[in-house]
């Protein structure tokens, strides 16, 4: 099968289009025929090794342990496990899997669930990882309620596109905060007031939010501070700019430090993807409340470029892969 390849750590042109043997299921997974694949900031991490503490993680000191990258994906089971009851050859899925820069890849049945009757395998191909630390972001722990005024820091982004539309299903008042080019999109999605970050400064006192968000940029811990409420929550999700060794992991620590000595809740979570918040991203997709934004799609043959446009940091929500096989069946 045609796959790309990755047999070092590096800049998107370490990963190579080649020929090389179709994985197997093991009992408790399926083979998934892949119709898209997404591309988010977990890949292009595996695929540069950075922040370097990921390499002692496990995923391979000096090479990646798995030379096919790529996880979030939408496609059609070719063959099922011997453990495997969920489904079987023909559905279409959609989950997180291991090496879906591929003709073909594997996922464990506990992170798959039936393509939502409303999407292309293009959209769905992009919802799974994204989609899922939004939900658990905006539900589990920033635990936003109708009401709530929730600031997203990092709006326009593949999180932040969906933690935006999931804040407004869940009855809150949001504020999305990005880049000058992308406000109309992230009004457009929802958001009640969009705050540009280059013209305005979110921490200066006018507001304060019960709930943050924190996406994308690295905003200190103390402006974060500043403009939550006395007993408000900060979540950090993410943000890059954090420096090779520690990619801003110390804010993380700082947040997890201090946050038992002030009324605030301050904190992080790593995403665990799962089959049942795959289920309730598709309940709000099929009502209409959530819908993947996919910025642009590129052919299998082409991931480094769609890796490099990920790197830019020009994409408005989500980036895709598509047409992995010779014959392109994502007709939904
Ligand atoms: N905790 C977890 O389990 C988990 C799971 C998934 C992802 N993440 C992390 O979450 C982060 C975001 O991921 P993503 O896929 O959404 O990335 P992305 O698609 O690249 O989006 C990045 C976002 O950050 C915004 N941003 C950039 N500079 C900013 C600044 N100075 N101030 C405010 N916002 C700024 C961008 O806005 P503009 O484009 O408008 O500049 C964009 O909205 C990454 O660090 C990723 O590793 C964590």
């Amino acid at each position: 099968m045609k796959a790309i390849v990755q047999d070092t750590y590096g800049s998107a042109n370490v990963l190579e289009l080649r020929d090389i043997a179709r994985p197997r299921a093991a009992d408790d997974e399926v083979l998934v025929r892949v119709h898209a694949a997404g591309v988010d900031r977990g890949v292009w991490h595996l695929m540069t090794g950075l922040a370097y503490p990921i390499r002692l993680a496990g995923y391979g000191l000096r090479a990646p342990k798995t030379p096919v990258p790529g996880m979030d994906l939408a496609g059609v089971v070719e063959t099922v496990g011997s453990d495997v009851t969920r489904f079987r050859a023909g559905d279409e899925v959609f989950g997180v899997g291991k090496g879906a820069y591929a003709e073909y890849a594997r996922a464990p049945e506990d992170k798959l669930a039936p393509v939502p009757a409303n999407l292309t395998f293009e959209q769905a191909g992009a919802v799974a990882i994204s989609g899922s630390t939004a939900l658990q972001a905006v539900r589990d722990h920033g635990k936003v309620r109708p009401g709530h005024h929730v600031l997203i820091v990092g709006a326009s982004g593949g999180v932040g596109t969906y933690a935006v539309q999931i804040a407004k299903a869940s009855g809150a008042h949001v504020t999305g905060v990005c880049s000058t080019a992308k406000t109309a999109m992230v009004a457009d999605i929802g958001a009640d007031c969009v705050s540009d970050y280059t013209r305005e400064d979110f921490a200066d006192g006018n507001h304060r939010y019960d709930v943050i968000l924190d996406i994308g940029g690295n905003t200190s811990l103390s402006r974060l501070r500043r403009a939550l409420t006395d007993t408000g929550r900060l979540v950090i999700v993410g943000g890059e700019d954090g420096g090779r060794w520690l990619g801003g992991m110390d804010r993380v620590l700082r947040a997890q430090l201090l946050s038992p000595f002030v009324r605030q809740t301050l904190g992080t979570f790593m995403n665990r993807e799962n089959h049942e918040d795959l289920l309730a991203l598709t309940q709000l997709i099929e009502a209409g409340k959530l819908t993947p934004l996919i910025d642009r799609t590129f052919p299998l043959s082409e991931a480094p470029r769609a890796l490099q446009h990920l790197e830019d940091g020009h994409a408005r929500g989500k980036i895709v892969i598509t047409g992995h096989g010779t014959t392109i069946a994502g007709h939904r």
